[in-house]
């Protein structure tokens, strides 16, 4: 089977889910437009085929004299190629293969010798893992975060800065070869939590001068479950495996183990080989829709979903900084007079529109932004159109200038349409059912 590459004018790309029915609670149905690729990104068609390709072929990786094990292998290493290559990762970096990001952040949390700063605007996988952590407040500007990301860096040495690259919140992007200077400027090294950024911006890790670099491909338009944690060898080969088993080894006696080196030394266990061959399919297609555009019109979409949502009466657009200089497709809002679980409930039922409400996993942000209850998180992607943007600006007014048409309660933390006759199609059981870990919990950020 051959992988197309296909650059349509209304989308960018073709994923799966383009053209999926959903059902609404007044018994029709519609295309389902899909605003939430923040959290998990559709399949591009390009990775699916990829993956339908190596399917006849999946087999042991490592560990088989197989014919079927030794092409495994081999894709297994290729992608390790691929993904090295599409950051930029030169030779003194290794690229280790993870189940998502908050896997790669953890792993690295337990090799940093010494202090970790973090600003208070990250995921909650970009806070909680790093043991000895000092926590700078974000300021009202970049230029003044810089600032005091820099007064911390100077009062008392730190190992490694940790960073996102784009908020999961706000879409916004970091100055990420300033923060790298500013980190070697007082001796520490930079990580990059790249989940939000990677998928939507190239990211050179040579040429911003970063020294780890960790993201998904449940967020790169690749299923299957990989993750990636690249950057330099020296602590990832000095600290101990990140997890004890088969894979990590040299040699092991009753008493005493000789574990590998880097990259094998943390990935023990059967690797994930269609999650990594998914994830590099994914970094290829993006080189590719790079070099055709999508960048200009992932920021068209999301300039027009802003301006769209901000025009309405009641309607706020987050955002944590006044002089972001780009963002990437995420618009995080809150509209007077409805909670964000009841908008969400509303969009769907109404709509067959998807997006994520609540608090996004960044307790801390959604608080200091006056937000502590939640907000509504719309993200697009390649696959996102004018159609979509447009269906959803037209929903949120009419929300506002008409109220929603259906009732809708909430129970758990979790609003549903009163009744709700939507069918769920078999392999989900059949019947409706909802739930999620970030809705209702707290997150505290004593430094
Ligand atoms: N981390 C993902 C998000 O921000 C799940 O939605």
């Amino acid at each position: 089977m051959t992988a197309v590459l296909d650059n349509s004018c209304a989308s960018f790309a073709t994923v799966s889910g383009a053209d999926l029915q959903v059902p609404l609670v007044n018994g029709s149905t519609c295309t389902y437009a899909n605003f939430d690729y923040a959290a998990s990104a559709p399949a591009l068609a390009h990775v699916t085929e990829r993956i339908a390709d190596l399917l006849p072929y999946y087999s042991s990786v490592h560990r088989g004299a197989g014919y079927a094990s030794r092409v495994s292998t081999a894709a297994y290493e290729k992608a390790r190629v691929t993904v090295s290559n599409f950051v930029g990762a030169q030779s003194d970096a290794v690229v280790i293969f993870t189940r998502n990001t908050t896997d790669s952040l953890n792993l690295l949390a337990g090799c940093v010798p010494g202090d970790t700063v973090v600003l208070d605007i990250e995921h909650h996988a970009n806070l909680l893992p790093w043991n000895d952590r000092r926590v700078v407040v974000a300021a009202e500007s970049i230029a003044e975060t810089l600032v005091s990301i820099e007064a911390e860096l100077a009062a008392k040495p730190a190992a490694l800065l940790a960073v996102t690259g784009a908020s999961n919140v706000t879409g916004e992007v970091l100055p990420i070869d300033e923060l790298a200077a500013l980190a070697h400027r007082y001796g520490a090294r930079i990580l990059v939590d790249g989940a939000q950024l990677v998928p939507h911006r190239r990211v050179d890790i040579e040429a911003l001068g970063v020294d780890y670099l960790a993201f998904s491909g449940h967020k790169l338009y690749a299923p299957h479950g990989a993750g990636v944690l690249v950057g330099k060898r020296d602590w990832l080969d000095a600290a101990e495996p990140y997890l004890a088993g088969g894979g990590a080894v040299r040699h092991v006696g009753l008493d005493h183990a000789e574990w590998a080196p880097v990259p094998a030394r943390h990935e023990a266990g059967t690797p994930n080989v269609l999650g990594v061959v998914a994830l590099a399919a994914a970094c290829e297609a993006l080189e590719h829709f790079e070099v055709a555009g999508s960048v200009d019109h992932e920021r068209r979409l999301s300039d027009r979903l802003r301006d769209g949502l901000t025009a309405v009466p009641g309607v706020d657009v987050l955002t944590v900084w006044n002089d972001s200089p780009d963002s990437v497709g995420i618009v995080t809002f809150s509209v007077d007079g409805f909670g964000p679980g009841e908008i969400a409930a509303y969009l769907s039922a109404e709509h067959g529109i998807g997006v994520r409400d609540g608090k996004f996993c960044a307790h801390p942000l959604l608080a200091r932004l006056g937000h502590a209850d939640g907000a509504v998180r719309a993200s697009l992607g390649l696959g996102s159109s004018d159609a979509d943007v447009d269906r959803l600006i037209g929903a949120i007014e009419t929300l506002v200038a008409d109220g929603p048409s259906w009732t809708y309660e909430e129970e758990n933390g979790w609003w549903n349409p009163i009744p709700d006759p939507r069918p769920f199609p078999e392999l989900a059981g059949g019947a409706a059912g909802v739930g999620s870990p970030c809705a209702t919990q707290t997150v505290s950020i004593a430094s």
